[in-house]
């Protein structure tokens, strides 16, 4: 179905009469002040992660790479495990390979950086730069080396991918010097400059078994890491330490201590340098059973919101770091892109961009409750080439059909300039949604930013529960803006009808596949869409208002833009 005029400018219908709003809807005011510039605008949403590195030079992994180059004016990053693991850079679930270093007969180095650079220019020509991860460890290096490979399937155990490379080194020595090799590497081949805009990070969630050694042994192993890299190029951004759940008890806190204060393992000095702390959320769903047999997913944000409260906390007690920037590194609503279960069943509708939307803001809003500067919020999706479409894991598009979660990026990415006041009655405070999700009453967020003429206001409708609830009735009322006239507005949308590639491909009746028409429209369906052609608004004395019904788990974002004469 398609909506041609779905919104009303009530300019001069400010009322909307208590008899008109169905039953089934429930009202929601939103106030946008856009003289109140409250903090400048962060895009945080644009970076992006996988456990598998390979699949960034194959053909659909490079059509996505160049959707995530092409999100916004804002550059995106892209972190991936397994860029020093050893294997012939086949792919597969949770696994990659580069072969970047082996040993001769002798024991001697070699460094081979091949793979790894085809996996980086697959980033940099699509505009997107390396959140580089130094890690696992390779084959030649490990004190455990068998097994090491592993054969992941999506019900597989999650332990069964803990092998050789996650062991500490035979040598702290050569450890150090593969890590100086690959940054120099880096340097030569794509400059100081380009280099010096990237993020360096020492591997994956070393507090649970993705590191097999004692904390002091990962502290060796990140000190000696980070030397290298500032030995190679000390002007480089490095930062850690992609801790899993939150602040994880004291260990986030016992790190940045060990940082701050205790003597690197690689100079014998007082402090390590840091430029940016990391730290890892993740939500935590269930499949609730209902007595007809059907049961629905129910998301759990506050898991997500709290481990990110707690994170930022920590960070908040430690004076000298406190305005560093803070990547939350992995930032999603479960733990595992590549297992497939019912309570992972949000992945493909308007659960994922919603519950991505109602969380990322509120990463923005709990840096401001504890004074930290967080600059990022990593989604941990990316693609599988080969795979069925929409098969269930937690990706980004499905052979070349980019999903809706994507769209929720492709909205925020437009957004820009400054954050100004937006304040909805139907958004569930900050607190309630820490501490006990959104359970009660839906969720009806707001987001606005204000960029010379171009006022954005992002609007989210979000639920934990996927089950059937009203829409929202909802009236912007926006004072403030900065001109005066004829304006254009245009109003983009995420649902059922609107930048929904899922919803369309069960039209068709789910085809495995489909046929080359099916093929184009889905593809089409991926694109974020508008309600309609732009309209016209009239701002007068600074002020407009604007009336639309949001369906739960629907995303607008209204762009009113200042024609020129
Ligand atoms: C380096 O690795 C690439 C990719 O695996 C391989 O084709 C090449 O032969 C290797 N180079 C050397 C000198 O072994
Ligand atoms: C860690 O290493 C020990 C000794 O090799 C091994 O027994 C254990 O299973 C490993 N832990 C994990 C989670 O793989
Ligand atoms: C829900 O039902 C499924 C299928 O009958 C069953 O496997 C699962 O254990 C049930 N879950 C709960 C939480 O009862
Ligand atoms: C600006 O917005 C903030 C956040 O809503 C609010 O606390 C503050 O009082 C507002 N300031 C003015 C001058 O309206
Ligand atoms: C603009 O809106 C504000 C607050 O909503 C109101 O006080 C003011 O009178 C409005 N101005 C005009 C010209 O309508």
């Amino acid at each position: 179905m398609i909506i041609s005029h779905c919104y009303l400018l009530s300019i001069l219908m400010h009322s909307v009469s208590a008899t008109s709003v169905r039953a089934s809807t429930k009202s929601v005011a939103i106030n946008v002040n856009a003289q109140n510039v409250t903090a400048p605008f962060t895009h945080i949403a644009r970076f992006f992660g996988a456990d598998e590195p390979n699949y960034a030079y194959f053909p659909q992994g490079k059509s996505l790479l160049s959707d995530l180059g092409n999100l916004g004016p804002a550059q995106t990053y892209f972190r991936t495990h397994n860029l020093l693991t050893t294997g012939d850079g086949i792919p597969g679930l949770k696994w990659g390979s580069t072969n970047a270093y082996t040993e001769d007969e002798n024991g001697n180095p070699v460094y081979n950086f091949t793979i790894i650079d085809r996996i980086f220019e697959s980033y940099i020509e699509n505009n997107v730069k390396p959140y580089a991860q130094i890690g696992f460890m390779p084959e030649a290096l490990s004190t455990h080396p068998h097994p090491y490979s592993f054969n992941f399937t999506p019900s597989s155990p999650y332990n069964n991918i803990y092998t050789g490379w996650s062991y500490p080194p035979t040598s702290y020595q050569k450890w150090a010097e593969l890590v100086y090799q690959w940054v120099t590497h880096c340097v030569e081949k794509y400059g100081t400059e380009e280099v010096n805009s990237w993020y360096w990070e020492v591997w994956n969630e070393p507090n649970i078994p993705y590191w097999n050694g004692t904390t002091q042994e990962f502290y060796m192993l990140y000190d000696y890491a980070i030397a290298s890299v500032k030995r190679a190029l000390p002007s480089a951004r490095i930062g850690g330490f992609e801790v899993a759940g939150g602040p994880a008890g004291t260990y986030l806190g016992d790190f940045l201590n060990h940082v701050l204060n205790e003597n690197s393992y690689a100079t014998g000095k007082k402090g390590s340098p840091l430029d940016f702390v990391s730290f890892h959320a993740k939500g935590a769903p269930n499949f609730i059973n209902t007595t007809d047999g059907n049961g629905y997913v129910q998301m759990g944000i506050a898991a997500q919101l709290q481990n990110i409260d707690d994170a930022f906390s920590v960070i908040a007690s430690y004076p000298q770091i406190r305005d560093k920037p803070i990547i939350i590194s992995e930032c999603d609503p479960d733990g595992c892109a590549a297992c497939i279960t019912p309570q992972y069943g949000y992945r493909n509708g308007l659960l994922y961009p919603s519950f991505t939307a109602a969380s990322f803001v509120r990463a923005l809003d709990l840096s401001v409750k504890h004074g930290v500067n967080v600059q990022g919020a990593l989604t941990w999706a990316f693609e599988y080439d080969n795979f069925p479409y929409f098969d269930g894991f937690r990706v980004l598009s499905t052979n070349e059909i980019v999903k809706p979660v994507l769209n929720f990026h492709r909205m925020i990415g437009k957004m820009g300039g400054n954050r100004v006041e937006a304040i909805s009655s139907g958004q569930v405070d900050l607190g309630t949604a820490v501490t006990s999700g959104i359970r009660d009453a839906a969720d009806v967020g707001v987001l606005s930013s204000l960029d010379g003429d171009r006022l954005s206001v992002f609007v989210w409708h979000y639920h934990d529960n996927d089950l059937p609830m009203p829409d929202a009735d909802i009236k912007i009322e926006i004072k403030g803006l900065p001109w005066n006239g004829e304006s254009e507005l245009a109003h983009y949308r995420v649902d059922d009808d609107h930048s929904n590639s899922y919803a369309l491909w069960l039209k068709q009746g789910s085809p495995e596949n489909p046929s080359p028409e099916q093929y184009a429209a889905l593809k089409a369906a991926g694109d974020l869409a508008t309600m309609g052609a732009p309209s016209k608004i009239s701002i007068t004395g600074g002020n407009a208002t604007i009336s639309f019904k949001l369906p739960i788990r629907a995303l607008s974002l209204l762009v009113i833009e200042k024609i020129c004469q």
